[in-house]
């Protein structure tokens, strides 16, 4: 499939985007300040923080596993059996308390916070996986 390009020049804080690239969702989030700030919090709570896993790019390997800390890039399918999350914006408390924002997969509970890392005690074993991408201007982000 071909690269596909995404305007995030609309998108405000807390909203997502998804395009679908190669035939599966991405989704493209702009973070909050306060959602950054909150992210490394909840580490203990997670299943890999750091987000070592192999699979993902390079610039994704840190602390926010984005390229801007801002701006959130991940394929929307769970890495346990390949269902949809749903994201919580606004009530993803009542799945980890403590936590604002995140992604609930209905399909067996697994739950994700906002860098698209898993917690703990659900079956996906994996953070979300981050796809390729690289910015082309400000406004402008190339999948693929
Ligand atoms: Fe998401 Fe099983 S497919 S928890």
């Amino acid at each position: 499939g071909a690269p596909v390009e995404v305007d995030i020049s609309k998108l405000e804080e807390g909203q997502m985007i998804r395009v679908e690239w190669r035939g599966k969702p991405v989704w493209v989030v702009r973070r909050s300040q306060a959602i950054l700030d909150e992210l490394p919090t909840h580490d203990d709570r997670l299943r890999d923080p750091q987000a070592t896993e192999p699979q993902q790019p390079a610039y994704a390997q840190n602390q926010y596993r984005s390229v801007k800390p801002e701006i959130f890039l991940a394929v929307g399918i769970c890495t346990h059996l390949g269902c949809s999350p749903t994201y919580l914006p606004d009530s993803f408390s009542e799945q980890v308390s403590g936590v604002p924002a995140g992604f609930f997969c209905p399909c067996h509970g697994s739950k994700f916070d906002m860098a698209g890392r898993v917690f703990q005690g659900v079956p996906a074993p994996l953070n979300l996986v981050i796809p390729p991408h690289m910015f082309l201007n400000d406004n402008t982000i190339l999948v693929g």
